[in-house]
């Protein structure tokens, strides 16, 4: 017995020297990382890992990684929580982790019930098959859409769901009469799908972080009742959506049946999301979750950080959106007048070029590498990392491991890219 305690000690110190001190965020490392140790990520783009060209020294190059919330780590009370549930021998205690994580999103949302599952695609995925329970069942969805553009169109592969798109308006939302005109009345006329589900997103991604305006979701809410059809957000970053419009949550909320979160984004949590609605409908998600493979083990610890993450993390999401209105203010501000920008509104920025010689991928090159005479002009090499986007933009976002430092050094180094524009 002693020999165990001793054992898990060691373990748990060592937990804590070696393992622990990879997991600080980018500031608290001064923002200083060597170019050897930065590792490739996913992209949308596939454009794939930088190459460091520059003639300074690793020791001098800053590093303001915008390619997404997604890269965003766990700070110190969230790697404390997370140690905590991983070292905890009582094995009733990690049920009870995940209920309390479950329990406080279906509070927090003012929804009956909540299921942690590993991903935001998984969440969004299940609701659309517990939604849309019949083969052939179809739903609306936006034209831009995470969950129609980027989710390989799993609902048809996975969930043999019909879909059918509305044309998604500059701040997310759809012409309500387009919505209308979408739905097939004609079921059980056996030449049309019976529609079940219409899916919106907030904020939205592709849109540049827009937030559903409130009285949009009542107008779906309403259109929805009418015709008996349910209504599911996709809320990987409805915390953001509730922090620029300053209400709860469950104010944004109330107008949909169902909702997912992502823990995992602007929130900081290593892993996962949360799935929240009627008791019913998580009952049978539950049942999903299970089939698609994401009812995993040892969860406490995800969930550990997924409550510190609902409960701690929000408030500060406000830094991330005064950051990116910070860099686009500059953007706007840059001479020569390279930029567009479009309206910004949380911690996603999106912007255009007007210079015809320079595209989005050039742009994010001479942003993400060192080039000659920078360290001369800046006192240092930046490297500012972000992706070409859907239709010809560039996407920039903020998270908690960007402070508004490495927002200065990312204006730095965009006006010494745009210097080179100069006549
Ligand atoms: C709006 C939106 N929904 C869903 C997802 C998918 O989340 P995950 O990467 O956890 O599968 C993303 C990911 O970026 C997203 O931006």
């Amino acid at each position: 017995m002693t020999l165990k305690i001793f054992s898990s000690r060691v373990f748990f110190e060592y937990l804590k020297r070696v393992l622990v001190p990879t997991y600080q965020p980018l500031r608290q490392r001064n923002a200083s990382v060597s170019v050897a140790g930065w590792r490739s990520a996913r992209s949308y783009h596939n454009i794939g890992r930088p190459k460091y060209r520059g003639p300074g020294s690793a020791a001098t190059i800053r590093v303001v990684d915008l390619r997404s919330d997604a890269f965003s780590r766990p700070g110190p009370a969230m790697r404390r929580a997370m140690l905590k549930a991983m070292f905890d021998e009582d094995l009733m205690r990690e049920e009870e982790t995940v209920d309390e994580l479950q329990k406080t999103t279906a509070d927090l949302f003012q929804m009956e019930a909540a299921l942690f599952v590993p991903s935001g695609s998984m969440a969004n995925l299940i609701a659309v098959m517990v939604h849309c329970r019949e083969r052939g069942d179809m739903m609306i969805v936006g034209d831009q859409s995470h969950l129609h553009i980027f989710g390989q169109g799993g609902s048809a592969q996975l969930a043999g769901v019909h879909a059918t798109t509305a044309t998604t308006l500059p701040d997310g939302s759809f012409d309500l009469d387009q919505l209308d005109s979408k739905i097939r009345h004609g079921y059980p006329d056996p030449h049309y799908p019976r529609t079940r589900l219409i899916c919106v997103e907030n904020t939205h991604n592709i849109k540049g972080g827009r937030v559903l305006p409130l009285t949009f979701l009542q107008e779906v809410r309403a259109l929805a009742d009418r015709s008996g059809l349910s209504v599911h957000m996709d809320g990987a970053r409805v915390m953001n959506a509730a922090v620029a419009q300053r209400v709860p949550p469950s104010t944004i909320l109330q107008h949909t049946h169902t909702v997912s979160v992502c823990l995992s984004k602007g929130l900081g949590a290593p892993v996962g999301a949360v799935l929240a609605g009627p008791r019913d409908f998580i009952s049978q998600a539950a049942r999903c979750r299970k089939a698609l493979g994401g009812m995993i083990w040892k969860t406490s610890v995800l969930a550990a950080a997924g409550k510190l993450a609902l409960l701690e993390m929000v408030d500060r999401l406000e830094e991330d959106h005064r950051n990116a209105k910070t860099f686009a203010q500059a953007l706007l501000d840059c001479d020569p007048p390279l930029f567009a920008v479009d309206t910004v509104e949380t911690n996603i920025l999106r912007f255009h070029l007007k210079e015809p010689s320079l595209s989005p991928a050039e742009f994010c090159d001479r942003m993400g590498q060192v080039w000659e005479g920078e360290e001369a002009a800046l006192g240092h090499g930046i490297r500012v990392l972000m992706f070409p986007f859907f239709g010809n933009s560039v996407r920039a976002v903020w998270h908690l491991g960007i402070s508004p430092e490495d927002t200065q050094l990312a204006v730095q180094k965009m006006q010494f890219v745009a210097s080179q524009f100069l006549n």
